[in-house]
């Protein structure tokens, strides 16, 4: 092949990357173009893909991500607008490679060698709607994207976002079983919005710098199956039970909070993201070996009857290495659990029966 033809068959698969449709474009152009670029260094760290970039999480999460310093190569996927949002975030000078994939013919290419997969696709929610209104919609673009992850990288880390949580993390387990590739230690849905929410809320009442506070939650990521654990606060304080109340129903109702104030347009996305980004550097601290990475998470787990539950786990090379115990729970905790198991064995019933149908 002749050495210009080559360079110009670069130039397209690199435009190809960011702006699919203008890649014939690219072709012809003259002066110091990308190929006359030097390569570039690429620096050490894990390949990370978000699926729903251009979304109003994925956009966020996107920036956020392209500054973490343990991220080299950063792939944005989504069924529209990735070319803009790629070739914007791409001009940020920090370290990590971003590439835009568009379309489901370009799945497999954004997937192909990630170390973690971010899920934020799907529709969110509008006012008088709940999670599980998602659910029809959501359960397919999941499964979908799940069925990608196991052909292309059955070994990545894999946080789902994607409502109804409850349920899109069995379905996904579902996908991954039916493919051969499922590792429980390595799917993990996203309830660290509940936490940094609680954290929030718990250090207003008391009248304390929100860094420095620790509220667990577990059991779901919906209604009452968000179950924050304010008897095990860190630091330790005593909740009126009037305090407990409040704050146990805000906690819950943080997202229709966001929800009916944006009044149409949308759910969470900008707590959302910086919840999610610090929940990925968690699993990225983890693969890297840093030892103590603890995060609560909604995993497939036996601290309860249900297959899965949300709790503190610990997080390494392999993802999740160990689940932690509730830890003692209060009069008030024990009915709250009892309330999240029976709606949480209902949403992942919901889940499973979907693939299974
Ligand atoms: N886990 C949590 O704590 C939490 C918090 C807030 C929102 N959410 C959920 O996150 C999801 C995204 O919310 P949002 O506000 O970013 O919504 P959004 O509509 O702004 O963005 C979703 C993006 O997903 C993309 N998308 C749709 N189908 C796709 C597919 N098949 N493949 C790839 N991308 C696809 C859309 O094009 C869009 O860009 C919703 O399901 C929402 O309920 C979860």
């Amino acid at each position: 092949m002749q050495p210009r033809a080559d360079i110009n068959q670069r130039i397209a698969r690199i435009s190809a990357h960011l702006c699919p449709s203008s890649n014939s474009q690219m072709e012809g152009s003259s002066g110091l173009g990308m190929a006359n670029c030097r390569a570039k260094g690429g620096s050490p760290g894990f390949k990370v893909a978000i699926l729903g970039a251009a979304g109003g999480i994925g956009q966020p999460l996107a920036l956020l991500m392209k500054m973490n310093p343990l991220v080299s190569v950063l792939h944005l996927y989504d069924v529209v607008n990735t070319p803009g949002v790629t070739a914007d975030i791409s001009h940020m000078d920090t370290g990590a490679v971003v590439r835009g994939f568009l379309g489901p013919q370009q799945l497999e290419n954004a997937l192909t060698g990630m170390d973690l997969v971010v899920i934020p696709a799907g529709v969110p929610r509008k006012p008088g709607m709940t999670r599980d209104d998602l659910f029809n919609i959501n359960a397919g673009i999941v499964k979908t994207l799940c069925e990608g992850i196991a052909k292309c990288c059955p070994k990545a880390i894999v946080n789902v976002i994607s409502n109804p949580v409850n349920s899109t993390v069995p379905i996904a387990a579902e996908v991954f079983k039916r493919a051969g590739t499922y590792d429980p230690k390595r799917l993990l849905g996203v309830t660290k919005l509940d936490v940094v929410r609680a954290n929030t809320f718990v250090a207003e009442v008391l009248g304390l710098d929100p860094r420095e506070v620790d509220v667990p939650v577990v059991g779901g990521h919906a209604g009452v199956t968000i179950l924050p654990l304010l008897s095990q606060v860190k630091p330790p304080c005593s909740l009126s039970p009037e305090e407990t109340e409040y704050l146990t129903s805000r906690i819950q109702n943080g997202g229709t909070e966001v929800v009916e104030a944006k009044a149409g347009a949308g759910s969470a996305t900008l707590s959302m993201a910086y919840a999610a980004v610090k929940f990925a550097d968690a699993c990225l601290r983890g693969l890297r070996g840093d030892a103590g990475v603890v995060e609560c998470a909604y995993v497939s787990s036996q601290v309860t009857e249900l297959p899965f539950f949300a709790t503190k786990v610990l997080l390494g090379r392999n993802g999740v290495e160990e689940i932690y115990s509730l830890g003692p729970l209060n009069e008030y905790e024990r009915a709250g659990l009892n309330k999240a198991k029976e709606e949480l064995a209902a949403s992942i019933q919901k889940g499973v029966t979907f693939i299974r149908k």
